[in-house]
């Protein structure tokens, strides 16, 4: 059967998705995106470019071939990395799925072994089972509560004991801020309490941090005291921080060491590389609490579109966290779908009203949701043209 790319996104299957059967149709002849419109992209954090000042940065960075650990901008950011999060060593990774896979292949070292993990964590739905492609290693799933954590009984409940049948458990990973759960923070207690379980059953605590410093941002915490009781984590700068590509995972010395090896081994190894831990030098300066401007538009978001009263379409402000706003449907009446594929056009009607031709990119969630992005590149003001837009679609859904 084909698959549509909202169901290919999201790895559902295509039934989860109502095409044809929702009440609301867009209205005939609505352009999409009519020229010198204000397009603003929301899909996702990653979206955003380098600032001009990032940019420059980069070209003043100074260069060499760190596969011969040569490059003194690498070996800057590396040690800053380190100092930032409380770790001894830290690695530049030229992505975050290849943060978690090295991290994951270092600590699960045979072939057989499981790394248990929530059910919604982007490792298990969106890295492409690499962990088992690359390295033998299993995943057990615990379902993930709505806050992004699981219930820690239950994680202790499925470590394997010693038995010639069984694979071996070898690590507990954590996500943090929590992407599927909707961008949330994951309460900094409850992992001081899976580090205290993971420690007594020998276990090593990963914590897929790509948000990481929107969860320290947001509680207030620094990113030392969320990740106190992690062993590693993999941190990434080509999110809400705006650098080009990158991430970074961190870890004691001897992990790190390890995670050379396997990096260069996945083809990781890179030159002058500098000139990409140059703009994360500059994200970790500049970048990190600004993050606060993002979550505030997220909250002005959510907020007014609860505001409108809508039982089709509506938010909820107190469960915006960070920079990720779900907003949900009432699928009989608009699917996930439809809903964007609305956003992306301009009637006449409502330029007359919205007094300008706005375009909002954002992709469906779930079967009855859509997810929100604010970032770098997505200013108050086209959060408010956003709104504007956004209220007269669901006065649009309100009357069909
Ligand atoms: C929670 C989380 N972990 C890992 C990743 C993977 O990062 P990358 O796209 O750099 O591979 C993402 C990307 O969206 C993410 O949201």
């Amino acid at each position: 059967m084909q698959r549509n790319a909202a169901t290919r996104l999201l790895g559902a299957s295509p039934g989860l998705f109502r095409w044809a059967t929702c009440r609301y149709h867009p209205p005939v002849g609505a352009i999409t995106i009519p020229k010198g419109a204000l397009v603003v992209d929301m899909r996702s954090d990653t979206v955003t470019r380098p600032s001009v000042g990032m940019k420059k940065a980069m070209m003043e960075a100074i260069l060499g071939d760190d596969v011969y650990r040569e490059d003194p901008t690498i070996a800057e950011f590396e040690q800053k990395v380190a100092a930032y999060t409380g770790k001894e060593a830290a690695l530049f990774v030229p992505s975050g799925t290849m943060g978690n896979l090295i991290s994951i292949l270092v600590h699960c070292g045979q072939r057989g072994s499981e790394v248990l993990l929530g059910d919604q964590a982007h490792i298990f739905l969106y890295e492409q089972a690499g962990i088992a492609q690359m390295g033998g290693v299993q995943a057990h799933i615990v379902a993930n509560r709505p806050d992004g954590t699981f219930d820690i009984d239950e994680v202790i409940s499925k470590i394997r004991y010693e038995d010639i049948h069984c694979p071996v458990t070898e690590l507990i990973c954590v996500e943090n801020t929590h992407n599927v759960c909707g961008g949330k923070v994951v309460p900094v207690e409850w992992i001081d309490e899976l580090g205290r379980v993971a420690k007594e059953f020998e276990l090593p605590l990963h914590m897929d941090g790509a948000r990481v410093l929107n969860a320290a941002v947001s509680c207030g915490h620094t990113a030392e005291r969320i990740l106190q009781s992690c062993d590693t984590a993999s941190i990434c700068l080509s999110k809400g921080l705006g650098t080009p590509i990158g991430s970074v995972i961190v870890g004691s010395d001897e992990f790190i060491r390890q995670a050379m090896r396997t990096r260069k081994a996945l083809g990781g190894g890179m030159r002058q590389a500098g000139i990409l831990a140059a703009a994360g030098i500059y994200a970790l300066e500049n970048m990190v609490s600004r993050l606060a401007d993002d979550h505030a538009h997220a909250q002005m978001l959510a907020t007014s579109i609860l505001d409108v009263g809508s039982k089709n379409v509506w938010a909820c402000p107190k469960d915006v966290h960070t920079n990720i706003v779900l907003v949900e449907l009432k699928p009989s009446v608009i699917s996930p779908d439809v809903f964007c594929r609305r956003l992306s056009l301009v009637s006449d009607e409502e330029r007359r009203v919205v007094g300008e031709d706005v375009v909002i990119k954002v992709m469906p969630w779930s079967a009855q949701s859509v997810r929100f992005v604010t970032h770098y590149d997505v200013t108050r003001e086209h959060v408010e043209a956003a709104i504007a837009k956004i209220k007269f679609v669901i006065s649009e859904i309100e009357d069909s």
